[in-house]
């Protein structure tokens, strides 16, 4: 089986240096050896170590690589949208099976790499594009196509759970708890994409995918940061027994007409210190599913780095090279549901919210009435005294609601209209929750 490798980084260097020692190992478990035709890179100058593999199989010509004859099997290790989607999609064509880590690219669009892959009659793997090391989509892919997938909960960007983890114990803010996760390498030096939501949010487009036999790609996904997550919110948290972790969730329900639909989002939230998801930290990640006969399911592991992720990749081209070697292909994209996404505004969910109000007669009356109005029911209530300030009349306080599951589109108007009320000096902070209800 002769292997064009794309991209040799953090994770293609790990894929080359474990397909060297485990060489023989897999060689049994497929069936026959495997060899690298070729590594594709952008630099052929940079050092690159003790890898060991000859010189002479490093090449920039990327095109040529994919579109060698003696070429089987493609593992995609570079990242981005093109050329990376140029050469997948030819390679299938061309009957050649693919094993990518790619998340970007198949959360953008997923759709050209499938119907390619049906066209060339060949295998698409990721294993390596969700949650790295976990086994997670060949869990949803395979395992539990008997059964109904009803909700997926997950961890899936280990760089914001450090940060999120550090501003949990330390009571540090934002801005130093990245500087601390870029000191040690977990950030990169532009962190938007994992700051932001956007590397959770393809991860939430490939399990949403998956999990409901729907295409969904990265625009389908609503989208929120960490970058707003203040030290004050984190301490919200734990005053009620809760932590703060960036969640990607795909929740199946019925849309506003009654009909069956998703919703996938990704934002930060509060959910309890009990709940399966809260004692997962640092940079590690885990995603929850329940599924209607199986009941809950827990995956949790590395979900980043080169060797765990280079793990990966490497059953995927043991897969591949099986399949290959057996006249076989796995079974095509099941899209077959085609369910809608649901905008936001129709998802379910909780808010926590933290308002500056007068300690006076008739302010808590004039805050729950805006809540009734949206229809909005309220769990809990809890008013402690601002800062130094004696409490008492006219004094600051501090008002904090939690409230039961609502629609989001209700639950935003509610804190809109909060903003404009003469009893509320500021609102402090609002956070979704999550589980508990
Ligand atoms: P790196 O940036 O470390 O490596 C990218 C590699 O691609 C480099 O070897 C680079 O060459 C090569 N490359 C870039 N552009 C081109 C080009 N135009 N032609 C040929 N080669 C090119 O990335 P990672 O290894 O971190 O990530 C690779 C993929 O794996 C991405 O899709 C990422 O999202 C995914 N992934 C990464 C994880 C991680 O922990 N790093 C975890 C899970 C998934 P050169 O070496 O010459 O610069
Ligand atoms: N930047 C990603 C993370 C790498 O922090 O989880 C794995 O996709």
């Amino acid at each position: 089986m002769r292997l064009a490798i794309l991209g040799c980084g953090t994770v293609g260097s790990e894929v080359v240096r474990l397909l060297h020692e485990q060489s023989a190992d897999l060689a049994a478990r497929i069936g026959a050896p495997l060899e690298i035709a070729g590594i594709a890179v952008r630099r052929l100058g940079r050092d690159r170590g003790d890898l060991p593999v000859a010189p002479e199989l490093f090449t920039t010509d990327a095109v040529g690589l994919v579109k060698s004859e003696d070429v089987d099997v493609v593992v995609e290790v570079v990242g981005g949208i093109e050329p990376a989607r140029g050469w997948l999609v030819d390679a299938l064509r061309a009957g050649k099976s693919v094993v990518t880590a790619n998340k970007a690219l198949l959360a953008e669009d997923g759709a050209a790499l499938h119907d390619a892959a049906a066209d060339g009659g060949a295998d698409l793997y990721y294993e390596a594009a969700v949650a790295g090391a976990i086994p997670l989509l060949r869990p949803l892919r395979e395992s539990l196509h008997g059964d109904r997938i009803n909700r997926v909960t997950g961890i899936v960007n280990g760089t914001t759970n450090f940060i999120l983890s550090a501003m949990d114990a330390t009571g540090a803010g934002f801005a130093e708890a990245l500087e601390e996760a870029t000191e040690l390498g977990y950030a990169e030096a532009d962190p938007t994409a994992d700051v932001e939501g956007f590397d959770a949010a393809a991860k939430a487009a490939i399990l949403a995918s998956l999990a409901f036999h729907t295409r969904v790609g990265a625009a389908d996904v609503h989208r929120e940061g960490i970058t707003e997550v203040t030290a004050a919110d984190v301490a919200s948290a734990k005053a009620m027994g809760c932590t703060i972790k960036l969640l990607c969730i795909a929740a199946r329900g019925a849309d506003a007409t009654g009909r069956e639909s998703v919703s996938v989002r990704v934002h930060p939230a509060m959910i309890p210190l009990g709940h399966p998801l809260a004692s997962v930290g640092d940079a590690y990640n885990a995603v929850f599913v329940e599924a209607e006969a199986a009941g809950p399911l827990m995956f949790y592991g590395r979900g980043a780095g080169g060797a765990a992720t280079a793990s990966a990749v490497l059953g995927d081209v043991v897969a591949v090279c099986r399949n290959r070697l057996a006249g076989v292909r796995a079974p095509s994209e099941s899209a077959y549901a085609d369910l809608a996404v649901r905008p936001m505004g129709e998802a379910l969910t909780r808010y926590h919210v933290s308002l500056d109000v007068a300690d006076k007669p008739g302010v808590l009356a004039a805050v729950a009435g805006v809540f009734a109005r949206h229809d909005v029911s309220i769990a809990t209530v809890r008013q402690v005294p601002a800062g130094a300030e004696p409490a008492g009349r006219g004094a600051d306080a501090v008002l904090v609601i939690v409230t039961h599951t609502a629609p989001d589109a209700a639950l935003a108007a509610t804190v809109e209209e909060l903003r404009g009320l003469d009893a509320v000096r500021s609102i402090a902070s609002v956070l979704r929750v999550e589980g508990g209800e």
